[in-house]
């Protein structure tokens, strides 16, 4: 009999920091949930990266966050029947190959992240954890023989790097490494801020009107959706519009399933008030029972600490065999 070929493996994680966004939601999540059956999924929430942001000194907050992802994850459809969920700090494969990493990559390719350079200059003391971020991040992929990662197209720079990593490695100790390659949505892997279209949405930009947040109440998702940012004409052809008008379209696009043409064409001819109105119910359709289910895994500790647990436990057997290819390899340990 003939063995059902492997299902390829895909891994991706977010960081308890700040709070999930739409962006998030429609750049990473929605990818996650709809391969769930037909690719073999992990998912982590990466608190060590959580420690590189300076307001996550905070031992309470940031344990209280990494819960609330979990159960973020979940509510947004991530069925842990269905994919392995965990905390990455409890498996802790993912330092010890980061560190071996940080041995073999170049200073000169960390040196050149755009998100590395933004972040430092916008910090004044910037840690060494910031540098070496990338290399914990393709530990995090290259542990568990991954092949696709999916993410908001930010993260594409990371992966191509973990990529590297991986090929550099293999190049210098032989085959060890799976080469992994990023997945990114064609609408929607770059949602931008509402309160100013030319930004990408971020978890620490701060501002009332800058995001929406899949725990926000319907009235500041309204709030949030009706002041955005657009122009004085009235154009909804998606090429011709301007940045606002067509982040809004995007959003309507991925979140209600209908083509930007069907959308467009509904509003030609009037305000961008009726599209925002529409896109209120949209985005309401879409966080209502995140909500609601959010709530329940809230209501429900004990339930969330068995999905961990039996997460970290799928995740550390699998992440434990490849760290010993890896050590093996590059001659760490006696044998
Ligand atoms: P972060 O908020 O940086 O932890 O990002 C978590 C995931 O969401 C990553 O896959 C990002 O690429 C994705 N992401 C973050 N912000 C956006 C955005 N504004 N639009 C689309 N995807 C995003
Ligand atoms: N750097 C990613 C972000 O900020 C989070 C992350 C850490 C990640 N490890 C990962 C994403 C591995 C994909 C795969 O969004």
């Amino acid at each position: 009999m003939s063995q059902a070929p492997r299902k390829s493996r895909v891994f991706s994680g977010v960081q308890p920091s700040g709070s999930l966004h739409i962006g998030n939601y429609v750049g990473a999540l929605t990818q996650w949930r709809d391969i769930l059956d037909s690719h073999d999924c992990i998912f982590c929430v990466v608190d060590l990266h959580a420690l590189t942001v300076p307001e996550n000194v905070d031992p309470k907050a940031l344990r209280a966050k990494s819960r609330e992802l979990a159960a973020l994850y979940m509510a947004c459809g991530i069925d842990p029947e269905r994919a392995t969920i965990f905390l990455q700090s409890e498996v802790t494969a993912h330092a010890e190959l980061a560190w071996v990493l940080t041995c073999t990559t170049p200073l000169s390719w960390l040196h050149k992240m755009t998100q590395f350079k933004s972040k430092a200059a916008a910090n004044e003391a910037v840690g060494s954890g910031l540098l070496c971020y990338p290399v914990l991040q393709a530990a995090d992929i290259l542990l568990y023989d991954t092949d696709v990662v999916p993410v908001g197209d930010d993260q594409v720079q990371h992966i191509e790097l973990a990529r590297n990593i991986a090929s550099r490695f293999n190049h210098l100790f032989g085959e060890t490494f799976v080469l992994p390659k990023h997945k990114v949505r064609q609408a929607g892997a770059r949602i931008m801020g509402l309160d100013e279209p030319t930004a990408k949405m971020s978890k620490s930009a701060s501002g009332t009107g800058h995001a929406i947040y899949l725990l926000d109440s319907p009235k500041r998702v309204k709030k949030a959706i009706m002041r955005a940012k657009t122009d004085l004409g009235c154009e909804f052809r998606f090429d011709e519009a301007s940045p606002g008008v067509r982040n809004l379209i995007t959003i309507y696009e991925v979140l209600s399933g209908e083509s930007r043409e069907v959308i467009s064409e509904r509003y030609e001819g009037r305000g961008y008030g009726y599209l925002k109105k529409d896109l209120v119910d949209v985005v309401e359709a879409s966080l209502a029972p995140i909500r609601a289910a959010y709530a329940g895994y809230t209501d429900d500790p004990a339930e969330l600490d068995r999905v961990l647990d039996a997460g970290a436990d799928r995740a550390r057997g699998v992440a434990q065999s490849v760290l010993s290819r890896a050590m093996r390899n590059a001659g760490l340990g006696r044998r």
